[in-house]
């Protein structure tokens, strides 16, 4: 289903590139359901389809329960979906990939290794030669302002840094697709800021694909070149909004306050929805 046009902020418009480049992530008609542990069906999402361009910042937006995670994690290909297909680069998605890289809302560092080591063991993986993974390590843990945390343990590390740390090791791996599920979401609201700033730089900086899910409207404004809002469960899409507030962007653009304003309102009646099923039974 295509998401609807309301009101005079939230627009359908073509991808930026829409047209002359196509899509580096592809959804089609994407359904998803789970098997409960009493033996019932979670229909988690249905009939989701949108595109993301290449370059394309996308944040996902929903109340919760509406397959946010299901549909990262399928994009990601750690899940399958039971109808519909994704697509990258135009090809279909049979599992996990070096083309995509997945941060969680904890950091997921091995506890054992320098920060260094994670990074290095990442790039051990994805079949960079022990000869150019020095290089390559001190480039992103310098991209994220960690040069003089390289040899700390991760439990050394602020919660924030353990992110960005973790943002290293996913950028290192030169992926094209970033995915991240609620990434800053543990994080106290100052140190929030100051990644959804970072994030931002390395966005402008390296071009790569996100697709970025989130409950914070304020953050989506923030970090989004286009809101996509799910309904209540099962999620489908119900609005997208494009963000055109120029880069580097500042938490006050009085274009940003109107966004979260408008998302909001929308995000608010899906919320509500679930709510009312709640207190109805
Ligand atoms: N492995 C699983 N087995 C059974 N049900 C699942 C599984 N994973 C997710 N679900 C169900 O699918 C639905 C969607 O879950 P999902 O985690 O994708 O939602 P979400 O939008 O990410 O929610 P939140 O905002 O709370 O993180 C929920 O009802 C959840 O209980
Ligand atoms: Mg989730």
């Amino acid at each position: 289903m295509r998401p609807a046009v309301t009101g005079p902020d939230l627009r359908l418009e073509p991808s930026p590139q829409a047209g002359t480049a196509p899509a580096k992530v592809s959804l089609r008609n994407v359904a998803r359901t789970y098997r409960s542990a009493r033996g019932g069906k979670v229909s988690a999402c249905t009939d989701v389809t949108f595109d993301v361009a290449p370059g394309e910042f996308v944040c996902l937006l929903g109340p919760s329960g509406c397959g946010k995670s299901t549909l990262l994690n399928i994009i990601a290909g750690l899940d399958r979906p039971d109808r519909g297909e994704v697509l990258i680069d135009g090809r279909p998605v049979s599992g996990p990939g070096p083309d995509r890289a997945v941060l969680f809302q904890e950091p997921a560092l091995f506890p054992w290794m320098s920060v260094a080591a994670n990074v290095d063991f990442a790039l051990g993986l994805a079949g960079v030669p022990k000869t150019e993974r020095r290089d390559r390590r001190m480039f992103w843990l310098g991209k994220v302002h960690l040069s003089r945390f390289a040899d700390a343990q991760p439990h050394e590390l602020s919660g924030g840094m353990r992110q960005r740390a973790a943002l290293a090791r996913a950028l290192a791996c030169e992926p094209d697709v970033l995915l991240a599920d609620e990434p800053f979401a543990a994080l106290d609201a100052q140190t929030r800021e100051i990644l959804q700033r970072e994030l931002q730089r390395v966005w402008v900086e390296t071009g790569k694909t996100f697709v970025f899910v989130t409950h914070n409207v304020r953050e989506a404004a923030f970090l989004a070149d286009r809101v996509l809002l799910m309904s209540a469960p099962p999620g489908t899409l119900v609005e997208e909004q494009r963000i055109t507030a120029p880069r580097p962007r500042e938490f006050d653009d009085p274009l940003l306050a109107k966004v979260v304003s408008d998302v909001h309102r929308h995000l608010i009646k899906e919320v509500e929805k679930v709510v009312a099923r709640e207190i109805g039974g």
